[in-house]
């Protein structure tokens, strides 16, 4: 069957990652249909392709409407959840929007027969790195609802491959780039530092700024998503990084760098944060042929631009 002919379904394809992992699939020939209910996705992450795909607006707890997109679908991606701020302030979010919202997904994905299932889930699952860089052996210690409620998705996929489900799941580290959106309840740091730039705000700096991050593209996020779901392989778990690591402070000033606003740092005492989060990607790469093309410099240059006509 040609591309063109296989239906995807995104979920939570109006947001940040779903909206780039959609212009992908359709550049690639992809029937592709957007399932989300724009709490946080905007109409205008999809103005590039709206007239070649199918949008839906609907709650991923809606599983009657849930089940009649998937029907027919090829592959699923799932994209749809609430950030850790956000399952702080609203525990119940946790359970309901990512976990049972996973949990519909799979069952409608088993209805449909869907040959495959990608799932954004997220380093937090690692807790508190005991060794850098952190491959998937390393043990899963999740100590925020959010990470939980990503680790039980993940073994809730698991179980279900015993009825003929595959899948995929790729743990993101931290993701940024174009259409990245801060709100009150997440709130990423490039685009925190570019806010505090703009308006000659101080940035906060906590400690000494050396904890280090291991930024990736969305751009490679899609590539990964892409290379897992086009190949043979299933029922794996993945790293999602580039395997590299930029300090908080190193990000501040490639910032001030790019943007040529000089503001000096507030420096505050360190609070309990992870100090370093570095992906081991020797097993995409050499499973899936995975390979991280943008280089930071150059992705948040774009993301500036972005942001300063937002701004
Ligand atoms: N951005 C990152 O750095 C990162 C890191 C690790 C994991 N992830 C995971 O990747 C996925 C995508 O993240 P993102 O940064 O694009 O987030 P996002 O908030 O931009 O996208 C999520 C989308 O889901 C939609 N949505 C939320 N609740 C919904 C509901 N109840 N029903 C239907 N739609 C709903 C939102 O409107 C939004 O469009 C998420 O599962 C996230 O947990 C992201």
């Amino acid at each position: 069957m040609s591309s063109s002919s296989k239906k995807v379904v995104v979920t939570g394809g109006a947001g940040f990652i779903g909206s780039h992992l959609v212009e992908e699939l359709v550049n690639r020939g992809y029937d592709v249909f957007v399932y989300d209910n724009f709490s946080r996705g905007r109409r205008e992450n999809l103005k590039n392709v709206e007239d070649k795909i199918t949008i839906v607006n609907g709650d991923i707890l809606e599983f009657d409407l849930l089940k009649d997109v998937i029907k027919d679908s090829q592959y699923v991606f799932h994209e749809v959840a609430v950030c850790a701020n956000y399952c702080n302030a609203f525990p119940d979010a946790s359970v309901s929007c990512n976990l049972q919202g996973t949990l519909n997904v799979i069952k409608a994905s088993l209805e449909a027969t869907v040959e495959k299932v990608m799932f954004s889930s997220s380093a937090t699952v690692y807790g508190i790195p005991i060794y850098q860089p952190i491959d998937e052996q390393h043990p899963l210690n999740p100590i925020t609802l959010y990470s939980i409620s990503k680790l039980a998705s993940e073994y809730y996929f698991r179980f279900f491959s015993q009825s003929g489900l595959k899948y995929i799941i790729f743990r993101n580290f931290t993701v940024y780039g174009i259409r990245q959106t801060s709100d009150e309840y997440y709130k990423p740091v490039i685009v925190e530092f570019f806010k505090k730039l703009l308006t000659r705000t101080k940035p906060v700096l906590f400690g000494d700024g050396s904890q280090s991050i291991d930024f990736v593209h969305v751009f490679d996020v899609v590539q990964a998503n892409i290379l897992g779901m086009e190949s043979d392989i299933y029922n794996e778990v993945f790293n999602v990084g580039s395997q590299t690591s930029l300090s908080i402070k190193e990000l501040l000033n490639l910032l001030k760098d790019i943007t040529g606003i000089d503001i000096q740092p507030e420096y505050r005492k360190a609070q309990n944060i992870v100090q370093q989060r570095i992906a081991n990607i020797s097993k995409i790469r050499e499973m899936l042929g995975y390979n991280p093309t943008v280089h930071i410099k150059d992705g948040i240059k774009d993301e500036v631009n972005y942001l300063s006509k937002r701004f």
